[in-house]
């Protein structure tokens, strides 16, 4: 059986997959979908029978497998480990105090365009030190990001990302002909000899790539899918602001994103005939992890919002060697700005929001436009 996504959100889709008791389905293009939890996670950690390797393009880590991938992947840990990132907790408080402010004053923004993507190229550029004078070209490129990889226009993907590979290139050229003239994390990435040799320049490139361009996105439609969650719910911002711990503020950011999982699939291919759930697949059978349909697998959660008891089972940061190292990152990044955004305001749905927002179609999960009010909050 076939079904297609084309046209619906991710979270319809594979919600009346999940009701035709459908985890696994093969979509229009000869593509094997997964939004079943258990099948997802099976894949996800085989990496034998599952290779990430889909790509013609250089894609590191994320394209690699067995130890060529954990030597890259070994790197990478380095730069995102949670000692590493808590250095920058304080510039991007100041980073998410600006933003916050600004929209403040209009009493109104788009959580996805002025307040996402916003905070997340301001604060991308500060933990890499990139120049501020990319970032109107940075937010013009994460918009046209989204709106290429929704169109499904493979020239239009193309050529944005060819536009991301020249900004990163202006970037990484000086810190490669000077590096003494600089003191940034991609200065230490450029200069890196963790694999015994400095990494080439496509090898950099890939590396800011998979650390910038996709993640920019990610971390702007995750803020628009947080403030929806909490313009619908005063009293949990309310809890919020009362200070929880770290790790309570983030498995309550955690269950909104498994509702309404913005990224929303990765890829695979089989190395060999495998058969899943009773279906048999042959090998170099492409297959997409859908995340945001396994976030919601009936087998799995309940249909309330659970934050504890869920959080075992949450697969927005995926499973398996591929697990997103940019966790820690991007929880800092989301807690610190909602930390700000809660304390200078109350987030309030706009009426008919369901006309005035528009939600991501498939590929593109979240919400593309989603506008809140925003009221100041007396101190
Ligand atoms: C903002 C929200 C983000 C979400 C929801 C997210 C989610 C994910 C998921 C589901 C994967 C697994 C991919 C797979 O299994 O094929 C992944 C991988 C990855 N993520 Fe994230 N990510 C986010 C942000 C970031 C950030 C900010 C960075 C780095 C600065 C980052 C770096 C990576 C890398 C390098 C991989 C590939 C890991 C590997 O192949 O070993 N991510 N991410």
């Amino acid at each position: 059986m076939k079904f297609d996504p084309t046209g619906r959100t991710p979270v319809d889709f594979a919600d009346e997959l999940h009701e035709m008791g459908c985890p696994i389905i093969h979509g229009p293009d000869g593509e094997v979908i997964v939004v079943g939890h258990e099948e997802a996670m099976a894949i996800a950690n085989d990496p034998e029978h599952f290779s990430s390797a889909v790509s013609a393009h250089l894609q590191l880590p994320n394209g690699l497998d067995g130890a060529e991938h954990t030597s890259f992947r070994s790197l990478i840990d380095t730069y995102l480990a949670p000692s590493e990132v808590e250095r920058y907790a304080e510039s991007f408080r100041e980073v998410a105090q600006k933003v916050v402010a600004q929209a403040l004053k209009n009493g109104s923004a788009d959580a996805v365009g002025q307040l996402g993507a916003r905070y997340a190229v301001r604060a991308m550029m500060v933990w890499l030190g990139w120049p501020e004078h990319l970032e109107q070209r940075l937010l013009d490129w994460v918009m046209s990001n989204i709106a290429a990889s929704r169109s499904g226009d493979r020239e239009k993907i193309a050529q944005v990302a060819a536009d991301f590979d020249q900004i990163i290139s202006e970037v990484v050229e000086p810190r490669l002909k000077a590096p003494e003239s600089f003191n940034d994390v991609t200065t230490q990435l450029v200069m890196d000899e963790q694999l015994g040799r400095r990494l080439e320049f496509p090898e950099i490139v890939s590396i800011l790539r998979n650390w910038t361009g996709g993640d920019l996105t990610s971390m702007a439609l995750c803020i628009g899918v947080i403030c929806h969650g909490l313009a619908h719910d005063a009293s949990l911002q309310g809890w919020l602001r009362s200070t929880p711990e770290a790790a309570e503020y983030e498995a309550v950011m955690d269950e909104l994103l498994r509702l309404d999982n913005p990224f929303v699939s990765n890829r695979r291919v089989t190395t060999c005939p495998v058969s899943i759930d009773e279906v048999d697949l042959p090998e170099g059978q492409r297959i997409y992890l859908h995340w945001t349909g396994a976030n919601r697998d009936p087998r799995v959660f309940n249909g309330s919002f659970d934050p504890h008891s869920h959080a075992e089972d949450n697969l927005v940061w995926g499973s398996g060697p591929h697990v997103c190292p940019g966790r820690s990152l991007s929880m800092l990044e989301l807690r610190i700005f909602f930390t700000e955004l809660l304390d200078a305001a109350i987030i309030l749905r706009v009426r008919g929001e369901e006309q005035a927002g528009e939600r991501g179609v498939h590929p593109t999960g979240g919400w593309r436009q989603l506008p809140v009010r925003l009221l100041a909050r007396q101190h």
